[in-house]
């Protein structure tokens, strides 16, 4: 259920998600999954490590981290009366750095994609709403812009799938998905990367705040 805590969500935002917070209240919009939603029963036959940590695919025959530059991508879910909503289930998924998505459609040639990335990762919402991804910063695919997909669902406000988008990418501007959005959801989409602490194994962070309707 959702959790009425208005009051605590300026505090949340303050330590996670400030600056997404402040410029927008308006919820994610709507974008199509694409073509490489993984399958669930695809994925449950691959492995079964599908968590939080996409740069580690345990049981995979890789034995080393993902390719690419790590992302950490920490979150918080509210609606857009500005509620947190917990217990929310949050899933990501995007092309691996040789820019190949992990799908049973995909392109997954040896030699041609990392099987060193998760390809796919899920997590709920904390009681605070807040909640983390590790995974790589988001490489451009033949015909798009680097993008991450996100389908979130919750008892509140059912499914909603979107797509999120690196600010300032000179990419975006020729992207036929971002330029159909409206310049308010581009706000709600766009990543602000900042480089990582030292020591925290990321090359990235990101905070974001994930609208969803009230
Ligand atoms: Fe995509």
């Amino acid at each position: 259920m959702k959790t009425l805590r208005r009051h605590l969500l300026l505090a949340a935002a303050a330590t996670l998600a400030a600056p997404a917070l402040a410029s927008s209240r308006r919820a994610l919009p709507p974008m199509t999954d694409g073509p490489f939603y993984p399958p669930r029963a695809w994925r449950e036959r691959l492995a079964s490590d599908w968590d939080a940590d996409l740069t580690q695919a345990q049981g995979r025959p890789a034995t080393r981290a993902a390719l690419g530059e790590h992302l950490g991508l920490e979150a918080v879910v509210a609606d857009s009366d500005g509620r947190l909503v917990d217990n929310a289930e949050v899933e990501i998924w995007q092309c691996d750095a040789m820019a190949a998505y992990h799908h049973p459609n995909g392109d997954l040639v040896p030699g041609r994609f990392d099987p060193g990335f998760q390809g796919f990762g899920a997590v709920r919402s904390d009681a605070q709403g807040a909640l983390r991804f590790r995974t790589i910063r988001p490489v451009p695919y033949p015909g798009r812009t680097p993008h991450i997909h996100l389908k979130l669902r919750h008892a509140g406000f059912g499914e909603l799938s979107t797509q999120l988008f690196v600010l300032g990418d000179p990419g975006n501007a020729r992207d036929f998905l971002w330029r159909a959005l409206p310049a308010a959801g581009r706000v709600a989409l766009e990543l602000r990367l900042q480089a990582a602490p030292a020591g925290s194994g990321l090359r990235w962070v990101a905070r974001h705040t994930l609208v969803v309707p009230a």
